[in-house]
Parts: C-alpha cells; sequence; structure tokens
C-alpha cells in the first residue's frame, strides 16, 4: 500500500536509507540520520503544499510494516510529466511488491494526476530497476552516459518512458493510490 509519510516512519525509513545496498544505485545515501529526518520532514511540507506538486509515499504491507518509499513528481519544466522513483528495503525484493507500487505511482500520475508521460531512469546495473521499469510498460528511450557519479566512479543512466495513451492501451489498470 502506498501512504503519507508520518514522523513516527523514521526509524523504518533510516534503516533502508542508510543501507549502503538498498542506496548502491542512487545518487544519494548511505544517509545520516539526520539527512533520512531531513527527508522525512521535505516530505510532509511537500504534503502540505496546496496544490500539490510532488508526492512521495510510504510504501507499507498490509500489516502496516514500512517497507520502502516511492513516489512522482516534476523534474524539468514541461507541464503534465512526471519522474517515477522508489526504493525498497533489501529485505524485501524480489517479492514483487516494487513492481506492485511502481504500476499504482504511474496509474495515480496518469489517472489522478493527468499525466502525458511518466518516465524514470536507472544506473545500467541496476537490473531490478530495469525490470520494475519496463512492467510499469516503459519504452527505453535511451542511455545517458555518465549523468551521475558515485565514490568517484561515472555511471550511465537508462532513460524510459510511457505515455498516457500507451498506458491506457495496456489495459492496466487506473487503481487509486491507498
Ligand atoms: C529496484 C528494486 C526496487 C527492485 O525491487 P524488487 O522487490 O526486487 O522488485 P520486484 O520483486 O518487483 O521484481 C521485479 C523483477 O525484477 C527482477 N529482479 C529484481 N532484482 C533483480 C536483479 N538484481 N537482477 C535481475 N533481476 C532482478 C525480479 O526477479 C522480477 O522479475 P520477474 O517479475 O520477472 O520475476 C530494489 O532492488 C531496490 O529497492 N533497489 C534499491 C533502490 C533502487 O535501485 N531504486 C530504483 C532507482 S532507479
Amino acid at each position: 500500500m502506498l501512504g503519507e509519510f508520518v514522523t513516527s516512519d523514521l526509524e523504518s525509513v533510516h534503516a533502508c536509507a542508510r543501507d549502503s545496498v538498498a542506496t548502491q544505485f542512487m545518487t544519494w545515501g548511505p544517509n545520516t540520520v539526520a539527512e533520512t529526518r531531513s527527508f522525512l520532514e521535505r516530505c510532509q511540507a511537500a504534503g502540505a503544499v496546496v496544490p500539490r506538486v510532488g508526492y512521495e509515499w510510504a510504501i507499507t504491507l498490509g500489516s502496516g510494516e514500512l517497507i520502502g518509499g516511492g513516489g512522482i513528481g516534476p523534474k524539468g519544466t514541461e507541464a503534465q510529466q512526471g519522474h517515477l522513483g522508489y526504493i525498497l528495503h533489501p529485505a524485501y525484493w524480489g517479492l514483487g511488491y516494487a513492481t506492485e507500487a511502481a504500476k499504482r505511482i504511474v496509474a495515480f500520475g496518469f489517472g489522478q494526476l493527468g499525466l502525458h508521460r511518466i518516465w524514470s531512469d536507472c544506473v545500467t546495473e541496476n537490473l531490478g530497476s530495469v525490470h520494475v521499469i519496463e512492467k510499469c510498460g516503459m519504452t527505453r528511450e535511451g542511455r545517458l552516459r555518465h549523468l551521475s557519479r558515485r565514490a568517484g566512479v561515472w555511471r550511465d543512466h537508462f532513460v524510459y518512458a510511457v505515455l498516457e495513451d500507451e498506458f491506457t492501451s495496456t489495459g492496466s489498470e487506473r487503481s487509486q493510490v491507498e
């Protein structure tokens, strides 16, 4: 399920954000607790902006356990475009949760936000993310060379996108974000 972050999520969010495996392909992390607290504060502040611009949600199991986060928001200046992102704690990888959450976020972007194009990008070695993105119906549009650098090493990223009409034509459901 997807839901707004609350202040008491700090410990669970930090368990993921401080993890060197979980963050190996990200442009941030591993976080200090101060960085994670600041992230949570930014998420909560973004939730109070009217009209709302970006969405970062907690990904939780039915039991309420927080296993990661994901969201969609503008990146760049073009209207009706959204960038998809997500991260799960490694203890929950390979169970289909990321794919389920990502599909819900894409459906929300087209259904509730009225977006025209949703895109994502990932480090080319991030095979798990490649699978999740492709399962959302996205098409690989290219490879951006040396887009990010971690520990002094430049990394290429794949860029993917799905357009509004492609998404609906796949028959993907427009489920509500819970
Ligand atoms: C990317 C990430 C969210 C994938 O999570 P996940 O829980 O493994 O994803 P799913 O269980 O939904 O798996 C999706 C598919 O990818 C495959 N997959 C997952 N990890 C893989 C890997 N390292 N190599 C190859 N395939 C992989 C799964 O087998 C599955 O394929 P299938 O449905 O055909 O069986 C997770 O690895 C993660 O949080 N990574 C760190 C953060 C991150 O990289 N975020 C994305 C930034 S762009």
